[in-house]
This record gives C-alpha cells, structure tokens and sequence, in this order.
C-alpha cells in the first residue's frame, strides 16, 4: 500500500511540475520526459513491489538472487533503450554517431585549420580569394578538363594541385591532401562533390 500511495505522489508531482517549476529554474519537463519519469516511477515501484513480496525475500538462494540482480538489470537497461527508440528526445546518441554522411566528416577536414582551404577558397561567400570560389565545385570539376569525371578531377586537385592551374589562378595550392588518409580524401572529395 505504501507503495502505491508513494508512486502515486510522485507520478502527480511530475505531471504537475510545470506549475510550481519557475523558467528560472532552468528545468522543465516536457511531455516526453515527463511520461519517460511516469513509466519510469512505475516501473520503480513494480520492482520494490515484486522485492518486498514473500516469495522473494529473503532470498531462497544465492541462485534466486543472482537472477534478481540479472533480470532488473535486463529489465531497466532493455526499458531505456526501448523508450530512446521511441522517443526523439532520447536520440541523441544515434544522431551524433550514426548519422554523419561522409560529406558531414568532409566538411569537418575542409574545416581544419591545419588543412587551411578556406584561407585561399571561399565556399558561400566564407573564405580567402587566392584559390577559385568552391560554392559550386561540383558543377565545374566535370568540366574542367576532357574525359575527367567530376571525381577524378577533385581527387588531382587535392593530390596534385600544379597538374592542372584553373585559369588566371597561380599555381600556389600545396599539396597539404597528401597528408589525408585514404579515407579522409574520399571524405573530402563526397564533401566537395556536394557543393553543387
Ligand atoms: C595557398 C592557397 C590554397 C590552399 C591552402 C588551398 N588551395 Fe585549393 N587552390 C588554390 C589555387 C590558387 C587554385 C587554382 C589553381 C590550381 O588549379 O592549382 C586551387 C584549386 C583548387 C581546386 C580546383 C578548383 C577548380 O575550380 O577547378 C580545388 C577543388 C581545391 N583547390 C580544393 C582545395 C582544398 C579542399 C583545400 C584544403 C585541403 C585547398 N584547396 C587548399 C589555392 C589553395
């Protein structure tokens, strides 16, 4: 009974929070976290309830309580994850890790200070001027010499840069690609090939 009377009080005190928790507070409760606290309360007082019941305590043996230890921790783990598939509030991991695209993890070597594109080439209006505007690259690399594909120019430029000089540009670009791994240049070059 004590049981019951304490999940009630704490699921109405969660469900009637944003009443007495100011904005200054810096905590609010939006409706996911407050039916994730909900069935989390719930769930909380279910294993007191199934731990305090006679067939559970003591302990018959070490085997029973082992079991215990295995199936709460199942439980609440599996539960968790569960609620993180559902709701969007909880998928922040899989956001960060899953789904960056190459051309995200190209932009970020683009970005590097120590590879210095953008001191010579200007994406969207960001950027030096000693090197061609890049905002388009991906239109223009397929034209630029005959019989090369958009892909295979990219690749020369960052590798070779003297091998072919864009029109009224010098030839200054250094070869600072050669220092990319192999992954990191196809990274680069699907960032490239994004700027259309
Ligand atoms: C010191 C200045 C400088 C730096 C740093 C530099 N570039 Fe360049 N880049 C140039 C110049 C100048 C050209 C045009 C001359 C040429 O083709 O070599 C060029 C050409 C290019 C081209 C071909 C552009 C076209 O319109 O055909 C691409 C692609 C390119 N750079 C990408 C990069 C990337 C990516 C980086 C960073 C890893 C980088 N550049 C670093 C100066 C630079």
């Amino acid at each position: 009974m004590r049981i019951i009377i304490s999940v009630v009080i704490v699921i109405t005190l969660i469900w009637l929070s944003p009443l007495f928790l100011s904005d200054e507070f810096g905590l609010r409760l939006g409706l996911p976290y407050r039916v994730f606290f909900t069935l989390f309360t719930l769930f909380a007082g279910f294993l007191f309830y199934l731990l305090r019941s006679p067939a559970m305590s003591p302990f018959k043996s070490t085997k029973t309580a082992l079991g215990i230890v295995v199936l709460v921790f199942g439980a609440s783990v599996g539960f968790i994850v569960l609620l993180s598939a559902v709701s969007p509030q909880f998928t922040f991991e899989s956001k960060a890790t899953a789904t960056v695209t190459p051309a995200e993890r190209g932009k970020a070597v683009y970005d590097d200070p120590n590879m210095g594109c953008f001191l010579c080439h200007a994406i969207n209006k960001t950027g030096g001027t000693r090197g061609p505007d890049l905002s388009h690259i991906a239109s223009v690399a397929g034209e630029r010499r005959q019989g090369m594909s958009t892909e295979g120019y990219l690749k020369e430029s960052l590798l070779n840069p003297g091998e072919y000089v864009v029109p009224s540009y010098d030839n200054i670009m250094p070869p600072v690609a050669q220092r990319l791994s192999a992954e990191q240049l196809d990274d680069l070059i699907a960032y490239l090939s994004s700027l259309k």
